[in-house]
């Protein structure tokens, strides 16, 4: 059963996308003004913090045959966002592989002591064959590597928490090893994962303190969310929940609608297809069939991460009534992308969060009103 947020429980968090990839955040034609530099992305993220976002992800990216042609490295990247910015963490995409847990345990606890406590991890698992093969990383099939993610998390979590650690796995083995400096934040810096699979939902319930899944239906999320926490359940393990959702919000809901449309009108055919056959193969080498990308449509395969299927488009109020039902399923977190990233972030500042606010803070109210009657009922019958 999902863990409803109720309406006392905590404001829902926004993250959004760093686009640390050319390109943007769509495969479209269409004129952007996002850009993947280092002077728009310091700009956007003190823009975004002081909108109210929480969170950046940032991503990792070693080659792309679709598109996307230059990519900045995520943690170091990371490292550039924080020096800007003084409240916003920064999570770094980390995708085991290339990376070994004894180097990020390493990187990432100096990176939290030059910050001040503000950066995170995004495990990656991998889904793109033609990148491992170009730097001639092994690729394994498609559990496999999410046995590995939970050895790697796992190898984390005790080097960053426990002195003489010693680990025995398949894949990572540490003998009495000892980190110092640990890491500021405790217990450890946070943790999110990602994918929709079985096996990255079995992580998630497991060993992560976060989950990100792609866009999708109420109805897909529901079931996804459910899913994880009645296993974290089972685990005594728990988890929060981040959604993508590519957000168009603009002052009438036609002008939402006639950006949405232009993007997929002007959709890079043949890039498309290329992410899409990648990403294909990898929903499908699950062995259930429920990968990330696994139903994705043309349209939706426009947007990295299905992120249109949220349907946080259309006019601020629309979007913020959409994120308070998201919440109400579980969601603890909305990952957002723009198509001009800084001016929409802003917008977003500015209209959308404040509704989003004063929705909750009315469940909230009708929550403690209902929760008020029925104490008087007891006291009442008492
Ligand atoms: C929010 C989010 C961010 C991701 N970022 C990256 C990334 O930066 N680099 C990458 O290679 N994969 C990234 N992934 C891909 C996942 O790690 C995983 O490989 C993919 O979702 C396929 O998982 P599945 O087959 O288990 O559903 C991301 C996924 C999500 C949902």
């Amino acid at each position: 059963m999902s863990q409803p947020s109720s309406s006392t429980a905590a404001p829902v968090k926004f993250a959004y996308w760093v686009p640390n990839v050319s390109g943007g955040l769509v495969v479209s034609t269409i004129a952007q003004r996002t850009d993947w530099s280092l002077e728009y992305n310091q700009r956007l993220a003190v823009a975004a913090e002081k909108a109210g976002f929480e969170y950046a992800l940032s991503q990792i990216r070693f080659t792309a045959g679709y598109g996307a042609e230059y990519q900045h490295e995520s943690v170091s990247f990371s490292q550039a966002l924080l020096h800007a910015t003084t409240k916003l963490k920064v999570l770094a995409a980390i995708l085991p592989g290339p990376w070994n847990p004894a180097v990020v345990a390493k990187q990432i606890a100096t990176i939290d002591h030059i910050s001040n406590g503000r950066i995170a991890i995004n495990v990656v698992s991998g889904w793109f064959k033609g990148e491992f093969q170009a730097i001639g990383e092994p690729w394994l099939e498609h559990d496999e590597r999410y046995r590995r993610s939970n050895e790697f998390i796992r190898a984390l979590k005790g080097i960053w928490t426990q002195d003489n650690f010693t680990f025995k796995g398949d894949f990572y083995r540490f003998s009495d090893y000892t980190l110092s400096p640990k890491p500021v934040q405790k217990p450890h810096p946070e943790i999110f994962q990602g994918g929709s699979s079985r096996a990255a939902r079995d992580n998630a319930a497991s060993v992560s303190d976060w989950y990100f899944t792609n866009g999708n239906t109420p109805e897909g999320l529901k079931a996804q969310i459910d899913d994880i926490q009645a296993k974290a359940a089972q685990n005594g393990h728990t988890v929060r929940i981040g959604v993508n959702a590519f957000v168009i919000a603009r002052d009438t809901e036609e002008e939402a609608r006639a950006v949405l449309a232009d993007i997929i009108e002007h959709a890079h055919v043949e890039a498309v297809h290329a992410f899409g056959d990648a990403v294909k193969q990898a929903g499908k080498a699950s062995p259930e069939g429920e990968g990330n990308w696994a139903k994705s449509t043309f349209e939706d395969l426009v947007q990295y991460n299905d992120g249109f299927r949220t349907d946080l488009i259309g006019t601020p109020q629309q979007i913020a009534e959409r994120i308070v039902a998201l919440k109400a399923i579980g969601v603890d977190l909305i990952l957002t992308g723009f198509l001009h990233f800084i001016e929409e972030v802003e917008y977003f500042g500015e209209k959308v969060l404040p509704l989003v606010r004063k929705l909750e803070a009315e469940q909230a109210a009708r929550a403690g009103q209902a929760g008020n009657a029925g104490k008087a009922a007891l006291e009442a019958v008492a």
